[in-house]
């Protein structure tokens, strides 16, 4: 009989809570707040901007029981909330494996990107519910949720892979996630409120009845509240499953979106 044969743990099931990430039997779980991803933001003031009011849980980590040992799966939860830093979207510190093992991810719910960096190359791959992202052996990982609500995948990984955060501190990512900038503003007019994309599209004005608001190819939509304008996105299937993301130059000065890999 081999070793393998003889493993530390029974075989046994998980019960997932897809509503709140619970896993029964369950393990560690881990919390990230802004104030635990200093440096790896490019705008440095609107991370401590973010620390100070409130200091929000970027994402946490549900993980089962299973250990962190060679020869074992662990898997693990990851739910990301939506947000922006500086325009960057909120995303997991990321690492790489010390033992170069590879790792897959399980897209749940939500929308989001699969980073990848061999200290070289950068790849972005887009992660949907049902979407399985390989992460090759010596390829460091990052997760960003690009939607308007939490991004939630499951990883499996060989329990010996490790996660070393300081390579990613020291070689960065490759490239930064940012939100498009859609143009989109709401502005007062001389003869009431009045929205519009910079662009071109979306465009509400005053009518005899209140305000025309009319939806647009991307399907943002102008209303009127309470106390004055506000856009939305219509809730239909013209609502974008994700926003447009621009992966720029990992070095690019914050606040200044451009669009491409380097
Ligand atoms: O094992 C993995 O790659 C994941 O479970 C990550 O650890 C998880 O998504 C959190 O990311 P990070 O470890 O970079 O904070
Ligand atoms: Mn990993």
């Amino acid at each position: 009989m081999t070793t393998s044969a003889t493993p530390p743990i029974q075989p046994f099931a998980i019960s997932f809570g897809a509503d709140n990430a619970t896993l029964e039997p369950q393990g560690q779980v881990l919390t990230r707040r802004m104030s635990d991803l200093e440096g790896l933001f490019a705008d440095g003031d609107a991370w401590a901007r973010a620390v100070a009011d409130g200091d929000p849980v970027v994402y946490t980590v549900v993980s089962s029981p299973v250990p962190e040992v060679p020869r074992e799966l662990p898997q693990s939860i990851t739910t990301i909330y939506p947000g922006e830093t500086g325009g960057e979207f909120w995303m997991t510190k990321g690492h790489q494996h010390p033992d170069p093992q590879g790792e897959i991810y399980l897209g749940l719910s939500g929308h989001g990107g699969l980073l990848l960096f061999d200290g070289e190359r950068a790849e972005w791959l887009e992660m949907s519910p049902g979407t399985i992202g390989y992460i090759p052996p010596g390829w460091a990982h990052r997760s960003v949720n690009v939607g308007d609500e939490p991004y939630r995948f499951l990883a499996v990984y060989p329990g010996s892979a490790g996660h070393d955060y300081g390579w990613v501190v020291e070689h960065g990512m490759g490239l930064r996630a940012r939100r498009v900038d859609n143009g989109l503003r709401a502005r007062r007019a001389d003869n009431g409120l009045q929205a519009r994309r910079a662009d071109n599209g979306l465009q509400a004005r005053p009518v005899d009845d209140g305000l025309q608001a009319r939806p647009v190819d991307d399907g943002l939509q102008a209303r009127r509240a309470d106390n004055g304008l506000w856009a939305c996105r219509v809730d239909n299937a013209a609502r974008p499953a994700a926003a447009r993301v621009d992966l720029v130059p990992f070095g690019a000065p914050a606040g200044k979106p451009r669009t491409g890999k380097p």
